[in-house]
């Protein structure tokens, strides 16, 4: 890797933008106004922006190993709390994507130090979804169907936060949704989850909004 190519690509990519709109970057320094918070994987092949075509200042973005939401990951929590209570954004995606090396990982039980903490809950998701994925033969099918299982679940456990349940009752926002990237196409799929209809089979657990202040 050539870091000066890096730093000639952002001249380049300066000039490209205001070329079309001298006054790009003066309008970019006034602020942003996402309406998405995207949550998705570290995976270098799976870039936010480039795969959904959107530009800066357009989508809040978090990322972890296998698009995790974990409750007591401070980053998680100070990244969805700011984007829901602050830009008071529209939309949360979580993007999972075929081929990930995480749930890939929690497939095949093994002692991977630092992250199996980490993969833990992916290994719950596994288990929570044993008999539907046990019985699929296939390992392809399987590993493909524990990625959207995965991106259900942290569908899940993103409506469990605080802040979440707060904007939602107050406004109706955010919506949830779970998308897949297909590494293999270039294809993002909604997997037009019904969130708030596995949310309510749940509601008894988790809903906080007898407490919410
Ligand atoms: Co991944």
């Amino acid at each position: 890797m050539d870091f000066k190519t890096i730093f000639e690509n952002n001249c380049a990519w300066i000039a490209q933008k205001t070329e079309s709109d001298p006054s790009y970057f003066e309008k970019l320094a006034k602020g942003q106004n996402p309406e998405i918070l995207y949550i998705g994987c570290s995976d270098s092949r799976v870039t936010a922006e480039d795969l959904m075509g959107m530009q800066p200042g357009e989508v809040f973005i978090h990322r972890n190993v296998a698009n995790l939401v974990v409750s007591t990951d401070s980053n998680l929590n100070a990244v969805t709390q700011y984007a829901v209570q602050y830009l008071k954004v529209k939309h949360i995606v979580i993007c999972g994507h075929y081929e990930c090396g995480g749930i890939k990982a929690a497939l095949h039980p093994s002692d991977m130090g630092q992250l199996n903490s980490w993969l833990q809950t992916l290994r719950d998701v596994y288990r929570l979804h044993q008999a539907e994925l046990d019985a699929i033969t296939n390992e392809q099918v399987k590993f493909d169907r524990l990625v959207e299982l995965n991106v259900q679940e942290q569908c899940m456990n993103i409506i469990k936060i605080d802040h979440v349940q707060r904007a939602w009752y107050a406004t109706g926002f955010p919506r949830i949704h779970g998308w897949v990237f297909d590494v293999r196409t270039g294809r993002l799929k909604d997997l037009e989850l019904k969130v708030e209809e596995l949310f309510s089979e749940i509601r008894g657990i988790y809903d906080l909004k007898p407490n919410l202040t």
